[in-house]
């Protein structure tokens, strides 16, 4: 009998590690598979997590006196602010004429959305090339004056943590990049056409930032555009993405977290068996 004992008991121990590494796999694998399975979001929220190490002192931008600040019973009225700052009237122009400030007050009405907004001023809009702006489509009008909204509320000293390129409300950062960076109190903003500076704060709330600009952002996307880097088959780079991306990875994802369990269940399987084994034999 006790001789029994001492043969089950290694048999015992290798059924107990077997039991105890599956279970200590399980809370290993889990959030592996969800690091997966949230891996092509993980790129949105980059801007804010990829912050570089704030050396510089905080930014001191001189202040263009900002409309007073009441409690608004309605969204923001933008045109509102800009025409009170004055300088402004060819870019609130462009705004109505494209029905792009519909849009902007829209969002602004939802007090969950944020903006930021390069203002040109209209001396900006004097320094283009004469017929510049009538020379453009609609869509590019509007992808002209998207590419100077930011999709957020930047206070002026978080442009020192920004990652580049930065996004805005145009179509993508690789046809619309916009880079900015900071030298001391300098908010530099770099179009890859255009290299300006914020002249000054027009407004700001917690909702809403328009910031002046003496030149107007000219985009890559409108006024150079350049081919996509998978450039030799448009057809075949158009389709790859969309088999390899959306399906194939999910996919791949799931056949992993399968052959988890499927491992685990035989691993557990295996154990019975010698439990049942270890029983059996010790009834004798
Ligand atoms: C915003 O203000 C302008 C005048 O400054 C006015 O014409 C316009 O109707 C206002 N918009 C809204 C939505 O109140
Ligand atoms: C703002 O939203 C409210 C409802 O959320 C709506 O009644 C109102 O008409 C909207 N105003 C504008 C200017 O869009
Ligand atoms: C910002 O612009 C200023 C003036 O044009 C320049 O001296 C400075 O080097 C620029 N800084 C960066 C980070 O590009
Ligand atoms: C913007 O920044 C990115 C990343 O730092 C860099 O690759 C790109 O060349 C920059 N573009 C411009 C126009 O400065
Ligand atoms: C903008 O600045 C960068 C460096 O900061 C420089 O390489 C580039 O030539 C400038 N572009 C223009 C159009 O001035």
């Amino acid at each position: 009998m006790s001789k029994q004992l001492l043969i089950s008991l290694p048999i015992l121990l290798v059924f107990i590690y077997l039991c105890t590494s599956t279970v200590a796999q399980s809370p290993a694998q889990a959030p592996s598979a969800q690091a997966k399975a949230h891996a092509p979001t993980a790129h949105a929220p980059s801007a804010q997590a990829k912050a570089q190490p704030a050396v510089q002192p905080p930014i001191e931008v001189p202040l263009v006196q900002a409309p007073p600040h009441k409690a608004l019973t309605g969204p923001t009225n933008v045109t509102k602010i800009l025409e009170k700052a004055g300088g402004f009237s060819v870019f609130i122009r462009i705004l109505k004429s494209t029905q792009v400030i519909n849009q902007v007050e829209t969002e602004l009405n939802n007090s969950n959305n944020a903006l930021t907004i390069f203002a040109p001023t209209n001396d900006a809009f004097s320094g283009l090339k004469p017929g510049l702006l009538n020379s453009l489509s609609i869509e590019q009008k509007v992808q002209l004056l998207e590419y100077h909204f930011l999709p957020a509320f930047v206070p002026i000293s978080s442009f020192q943590t920004v990652s580049n390129p930065v996004r805005t409300q145009a179509s993508d950062t690789y046809e619309y990049p916009l880079n900015i960076t900071t030298t001391g109190s300098i908010v530099n903003i770099s179009t890859g056409i255009v290299n300006t500076t914020i002249s000054g704060t027009v407004y700001t709330d917690n909702q809403l930032a328009i910031y002046k600009v003496d030149r107007v952002l000219l985009p890559l996307g409108v006024f150079a555009p350049r081919p996509r880097p998978p450039a030799p088959a448009p057809a075949a780079g158009v389709k790859k993405p969309n088999k390899d991306e959306s399906p194939f990875s999910p996919v791949a994802a799931v056949d992993a977290s399968a052959g988890v369990s499927f491992t685990r269940n035989g691993m557990v399987s295996i154990g019975v068996a010698f439990a049942a084994a270890v029983f059996v034999w010790s009834q004798f």
